[in-house]
């Protein structure tokens, strides 16, 4: 790809599900609005994400990737946010101390809005109108005028963006992640969910860990790391106008470009097309990039891609978010990891157990079974005992409320529960107990990877 990048330069190349606004002058003045305000992330910090990516590579730390399909205007509060930071949290804690290694985090947050779709329409009741692409682009309500593109909504999503980052850093560092306390939620967890008391030996071993750190005079009164995290922000790049007026040469190293959206993106299966506007845009800002590869990606193409995308062979730089579905892990894994390998790319393989285990529940309902999504899960980690890779890290669709969209887990959601609470915009997410529950579940692969990786397989 010798061909010069610039911000601009995606619009030469074909594109996408991209929405269709009829207003294009509003469209112009809310870009060049957005091209003045602050950036929302800075290039340290995605440099930091990027290093602690390559810790990853290197299968000394673990991603933790996840929150909502898409972020909703309404659904916006302090509460929402802190709910899923909580839950964020504890997972963390679970991954970290099964891992015995850091558990970098990432939420699917601030900025996570624009949506791909299947069909550029939806058809109800006879009526066939646009589809609903995010909130970022217009609204789910079903009437012709709520489906056309309004460009204000850009400015409400960056607004949005803001405030929703504004609340992490503060939960991240103001008290709310002290390990000890995040730990009690724990304990509750393992105490109240059905058929949780399996995972009581790990939390109390936690427990002991944190009671002897205390007794070694080690608290989170005396000790910032044991009272403050860092959460990083991802999202879709997938609206490319929003994107280039938020990307910002470096100013401590000039001739580098940031998205300054948010700290990770990544490129949906649907828009990785190599010669695409997505692929070009992405190749040119130094933030650490997701790819997601679905059954439709073969290893020719998945080099291809990391050619364009990761030329410099920089590690941290790419996070392969495998999602296959279940049973299709073993027919498209094995292949792509071989090629990886074979080729010595420095890669992060991560796992999305979501978006290729999606079903129509007999109430109607798209859903996802709790079984398949952990089926995924073990056979991602299987693939990697069998490889000799680092199964490197999870991305899920999650909150923090107690919705009903997925079923099973703990509490057994069933088909006839998912009317009850299904309030997301998209995929169906987990809720906070089968959050938790898939980390202690990935918790125990991990141990599964040590055990295979110091050759005791007891
Ligand atoms: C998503 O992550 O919400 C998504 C649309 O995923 P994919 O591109 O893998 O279908
Ligand atoms: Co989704």
């Amino acid at each position: 790809m010798g061909a010069p990048w610039s911000r601009e330069s995606w619009q030469t190349k074909s594109i996408v599900q991209v929405p269709s606004y009829p207003d294009q002058k509003a469209l112009r003045d809310v870009y060049e609005k957005l091209s003045k305000f602050p950036p929302l992330v800075f290039a340290g910090e995605a440099r930091e994400l990027k290093k602690k990516l390559a810790n990853v590579c290197e299968g000394n730390a673990f991603l933790l990737q996840g929150g909502d399909c898409a972020e909703s205007f309404k659904e916006h509060s302090a509460d929402n946010i802190r709910d899923f930071v909580k839950v964020f949290l504890q997972m963390a804690v679970v991954l970290g101390f099964a891992g015995k290694s850091p558990v970098v985090k990432v939420g699917r947050i601030a900025g996570q809005f624009a949506k791909p779709r299947s069909s550029p329409v939806e058809k109800k009741d006879g009526q066939e109108l646009p589809s609903y692409r995010g909130d970022i682009v217009n609204s789910t309500e079903f009437t012709s005028e709520d489906r056309i593109p309004d460009p204000k909504r850009l400015l409400e999503a960056y607004r949005q963006s803001a405030a929703t980052l504004n609340l992490i850093r503060a939960f991240a560092t103001g008290g709310f992640a002290d390990l000890e306390r995040v730990q009690q939620w724990n304990l509750d967890f393992v105490k109240e969910a059905p058929g949780a008391h399996s995972y009581q030996k790990l939390a109390n071993r936690l427990t002991d860990a944190l009671a002897f750190m205390r007794a070694c005079g080690i608290t989170p009164e005396n000790t910032p790391q044991l009272r403050e995290t860092t959460i990083y922000t991802s999202h879709e790049a997938l609206l490319l106008g929003y994107e280039q007026a938020l990307t910002r040469e470096d100013s401590t190293s000039p001739g580098e470009w940031l998205a300054t959206s948010g700290h990770m993106l990544w490129i949906g299966d649907r828009t990785r097309q190599p010669d695409h506007a997505h692929v070009e845009f992405c190749r040119g800002v130094q933030n650490p990039l997701g790819l997601k590869c679905g059954p439709t990606l073969d290893e020719s193409g998945l080099l291809e891609l990391l050619d364009i995308l990761n030329p410099e062979n920089e590690p941290g730089r790419m996070t392969l978010i495998c999602r296959f579905g279940a049973e299709k892990v073993f027919d498209h894994l094995p292949k792509l990891v071989k090629a990886v390998e074979r080729e010595g790319r420095k890669v992060v393989w991560s796992c999305d157990p979501m978006h290729g285990n999606t079903i129509s529940s007999s109430s109607g309902y798209k859903t996802r079974p709790f079984d398949r999504i952990l089926e995924e899960v073990k056979a991602f980690f299987e693939v990697h005992r069998a490889e000799g890779t680092h199964a490197g890290g999870i991305h899920v669709e999650m909150t923090g409320k107690n919705v009903t969209e997925c079923t099973g887990g703990a509490f057994k959601v069933s088909d006839e529960e998912l009317k009850d609470r299904y309030h997301t915009h998209c995929d169906p997410r987990l809720n906070a107990d089968q959050s938790l529950e898939l980390a202690f579940l990935v918790a125990e692969q991990m141990k599964a990877e040590q055990e295979a990786r110091s050759g005791n397989t007891r």
